[in-house]
């Protein structure tokens, strides 16, 4: 039997992994200045808290979900975002009932959409994505916004196009939403099945469907736009004058209409520009969801959030060719030679993990030229010697490895003296 990794994921290997780790830190140092604290909800969820949050007539729910009976008949799904869940755990842990809001949340794990797998889409993805619940001020908008675009940019990226777009609130909606009506009712019968069929549930959709892309009724579609009241005007503008004030530049983008449901008033995306990307990828979107929470079963809680997938970024950075900062030597690997010195190195490199250090030695009985292979490999900065003879004499030879030189120790000061070493090169 020849068993391969499911269609769309990946594994991540050691060499690669360490640069999911530095990306994950970055995440977590800048959550931690802009004051977002982690949470962690299931990968599983009811079904049904997806064919409510996130729309059912979403291509999301309609045709990528992952969906199960479990052994109980129960329908679980496997979250393809993250919004729902952090909706969903705001409601049942009457987060909302607490004294600081908005509540402000970050996370980064696993989503799951059964899409056509090709660069930069995949089945199973990592999602780092926050969510401010709780407060309607723009200036979270702008907050948000600005940490999304502050990540990439920390990390080195170039070429980033942040979009922005309002869908305006539930009164422009509705409005907007007969103006569509109006629009594809006359020819509606030249678009596919899901077109007709989102015509009264959602006609919003046709203006993402991407089989209809080109007829000519999508270039003249009615643009929400147009069709804001007042409110979601002001709105719109305190937004864009924040983020002016910031020095966030942007482009707005009256086609921006984001592809779930849950949206109103401000949506968002940020593209990127260049060469491994073919023409502009989309790195990360999100968007304001004022309805969402009392959709769930909650009080009246505005929230907005945003996220973007690890790989897309991992991606970008390499297109780039943008090195990330990561520590690939370890402290010290113990070169031994001769049973006894084997025993004394298992004992001394137990030591030297006990105070700090990163150290290793052979396992696979290689000889001393096979060790020191090891030690290059591993990027070692010091390597330490131990034979039958500087055992005898309580001694043990210390090589500092860029520089070359050479040191007799006492085997009794080795630990304090690589301890002191490494404190003094930090
Ligand atoms: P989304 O636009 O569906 O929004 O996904 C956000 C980001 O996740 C995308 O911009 C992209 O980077 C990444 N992504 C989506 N699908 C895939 C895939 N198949 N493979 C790799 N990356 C993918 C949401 O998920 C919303 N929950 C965002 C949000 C948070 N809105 C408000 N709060």
């Amino acid at each position: 039997m020849n068993i391969r990794i499911p269609r769309g994921t990946q594994d991540i290997l050691p060499g690669k992994v360490e640069q999911w780790q530095y990306i994950e830190e970055k995440a977590r140092d800048l959550c931690r200045r802009y004051n977002y604290k982690e949470i962690r909800t299931p990968v599983f969820e009811q079904t049904e808290l997806f064919q409510r949050g996130v729309g059912d007539t979403t291509d999301i729910v309609q045709k990528e979900m992952y969906t199960f009976e479990d052994r109980g008949g129960r329908s679980l799904t496997l979250r393809p975002e993250g919004t729902a869940s952090v909706a969903r755990s705001y409601v049942e842990n009457k987060m909302h009932g607490e004294a600081q809001q908005p509540t402000k949340l970050f996370y980064i794990g696993p989503m799951f959409r059964y899409e056509r797998p090709q660069s930069g889409r995949m089945r199973q993805f990592v999602q780092f994505g926050v969510e401010a619940i709780g407060s309607a001020d723009p200036a979270v908008d702008a907050e948000v916004i600005a940490l999304a675009m502050d990540y990439y940019s920390e990390l080195g990226l170039k070429g980033l196009k942040l979009v922005i777009n309002s869908l305006g609130d539930k009164e422009s909606r509705e409005a907007h939403r007969q103006a569509l009506i109006d629009h594809f009712q006359p020819r509606i019968n030249e678009f596919c099945s899901d077109c007709q069929e989102r015509l009264e549930k959602n006609p919003l959709r046709i203006l993402d469907c991407k089989k209809d892309a080109d007829h000519e009724l999508m270039k003249t579609a009615p643009s929400i736009l147009d069709y804001l009241n007042e409110e979601s005007t002001a709105y719109f503008e305190k937004v864009k004058f924040l983020l002016d004030q910031m020095g966030v530049s942007y482009e707005v983008d009256p086609a921006l209409v984001r592809g779930l449901d849950y949206y109103n008033n401000t949506a968002f995306e940020i593209m990127i520009e260049g060469k491994g990307f073919g023409a502009i990828t989309t790195l990360s979107g999100g968007g304001r969801y004022n309805g969402l929470v009392e959709e769930l079963g909650g009080p009246e809680s505005p929230g907005i959030g945003f996220a973007l997938s690890l790989e897309r970024l991992l991606m970008a950075l390499e297109a780039q060719e943008i090195n990330l900062e990561i520590k690939e030597s370890i402290d010290c690997y113990l070169v031994a030679m001769g049973e006894k010195a084997k025993d004394k190195a298992a004992v001394l490199l137990y030591e030297l993990r006990k105070e700090g250090l990163t150290a290793d030695k052979d396992y696979i009985d290689r000889k001393p030229k096979g060790q020191f292979k090891s030690a290059d490999r591993l990027k070692a900065r010091y390597t330490a010697i131990l034979g039958e003879n500087e055992l005898e004499a309580e001694k043990i030879n210390v090589k500092h490895m860029e520089t070359g030189e050479q040191k007799e120790i006492a085997l009794s000061d080795f630990i304090t003296y690589m301890k002191e070493n490494m404190e003094e090169s930090i």
